[in-house]
């Protein structure tokens, strides 16, 4: 099996370019199948899951086109109602394509997404949401059939912003007939980013108090579209530069969306630089212990808290850190207590009491992001340490060992 050879203890430094964000390409890819017309998708990151999505469009009928980094998305006049299971397995993210299925068809049959390490991860918003606006829903086993003559707006109110529920929801209502108001949605920059090419593509949504107001059109429009730069991506090689007292730049970001990430990585003494397309971490004071919890942006995003409870394992004193998104995020916690971090888990609290050092281990990367935190963690230790289960991360990190050595880090991969 394919894995990583980490030689840790080697600070990093250097410019590491920043790819597009997978979270915003992928919603950008299923809106097309709300035309028939071209969609033309710039900045898309070359990872699994940005593979998986294209695949489970291609099986409905579009016709796609991949190069570069742009994709383009055309076609689909007999788009069929069901993709295929293997692709919905794979990757939850391809739920997505229910809504504008039932949108442009009237009928989708989809298998129901599998929870995952990280939680249940139920979709019970997205088929409320798909109730509201006038669909019949029936799980049947591990499938669900959605029904719907034409969708028509409704006003729903989400109990939490849940990031897929809001896409799948507005998505669909644009071409619903009337208005729908999304209350408590929400609003990571890669919604932000999905709203912006449904704009572009003939829809009509604002955004005001936390609700997302969306005019149902006929039809939808081809468009020109670029995702945004890629904020987790970003954060991580932040946190690895942290953890491994180096001076990196990350180039082509938006730091306003990692605001919350650098105030904290600030506080706990860390030299920040900014401009306004690149974030420059370098070390500064002695790292101060912190206490924070995650939440729905602009808070401190969850998908950061593995990489940083990775670098709090090495800063002295006690930290915690609460995990209000997922259920159960923290079981790579486990793999850097072999590497002799010191971390207990209460419920949905991680409290950290950092060690001086941490050793090299062998371990698999449960999922994409702590797949990234025990890369960042093996960055740092002392010794040469074996991570595999390589799928994961490349789910979500483009080119992670290029990147890693093009700013020092002593990284293989191995098959
Ligand atoms: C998106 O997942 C991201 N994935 C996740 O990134 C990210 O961690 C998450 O948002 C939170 O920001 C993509 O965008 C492809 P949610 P999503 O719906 O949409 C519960 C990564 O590594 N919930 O906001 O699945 C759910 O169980 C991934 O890139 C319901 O209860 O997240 C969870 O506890 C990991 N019912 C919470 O809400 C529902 O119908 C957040 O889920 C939907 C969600």
């Amino acid at each position: 099996m394919e894995h990583f050879v980490i030689l840790g203890g080697h600070p990093l430094s250097g410019v590491i370019p920043i790819s597009g964000a997978k979270n915003a390409a992928l919603p950008a890819c299923v809106a097309s199948l709300l035309t028939d017309e071209q969609l033309v998708i710039d900045h898309v990151p070359h990872l699994r899951d940005v593979s998986t999505i294209l695949s489970t469009i291609s099986s409905l009928g579009k016709r796609v086109v991949r190069d570069e980094t742009r994709v383009s998305i055309a076609g689909g006049a007999d788009l069929r109602c069901q993709p295929q299971a293997l692709f919905v397995e794979q990757m939850r993210a391809s739920f997505l394509v229910l809504g504008p299925l039932v949108a442009r068809l009237g009928r989708a049959v989809v298998p129901l997404p599998g929870g995952c390490k990280i939680g249940a991860r139920p979709v019970d918003l997205h088929l409320r949401g798909l109730r509201a606006l006038g669909a019949q829903v029936r799980e049947e086993g591990d499938s669900v059939t959605v029904i719907a003559e034409r969708l028509h707006g409704a006003k729903i109110s989400l109990p939490f912003p849940s990031v897929g529920a809001t896409e799948q929801i507005a998505m669909s209502a644009c071409l619903a007939r009337g208005e729908t108001v999304i209350e408590n949605a929400a609003w990571e920059p890669e919604v932000a980013n999905l709203v912006d090419l449904l704009n572009k593509m003939g829809g009509e949504i604002e955004h005001a108090d936390g609700s997302l107001y969306i005019r149902g059109k006929g039809v939808l429009h081809g468009a020109r579209h670029a995702v945004i730069p890629d904020r987790m991506e970003a954060g991580t090689y932040l946190i690895a530069s942290a953890i491994t007292g180096g001076d990196v730049t990350v180039q082509g970001v938006i730091p306003e969306d990692l605001r919350s990430p650098l105030l904290i990585l600030s506080e706990m003494g860390f030299k920040i630089e900014e401009t306004n397309e690149a974030i420059r971490l370098a070390p500064g004071d002695r790292p101060r212990p912190i206490s924070t919890i995650t939440a729905p942006y602009p808070g401190f995003p969850t998908d950061l808290q593995p990489p940083f409870v990775a670098l709090l394992s090495l800063v002295e004193g006690t930290s915690t850190v609460e995990e209000r998104i997922f259920e159960h995020r923290f079981t790579y916690t486990a793999a850097l207590r072999k590497m002799g971090a010191m971390i207990e888990v209460n419920e949905r609290t991680a409290v950290i009491n950092g060690v001086s050092k941490l050793h090299a281990t062998t371990a698999s990367a449960p999922d994409i992001r702590a797949g990234a935190a025990l890369v960042l963690a093996a960055l740092a230790a002392r010794g040469e340490s074996k991570i595999d289960n390589l799928e994961q991360i490349d789910r979500g990190y483009e080119r992670m060992v290029e990147k890693l050595q093009g700013i020092g880090g002593r990284i293989e991969r191995v098959s």
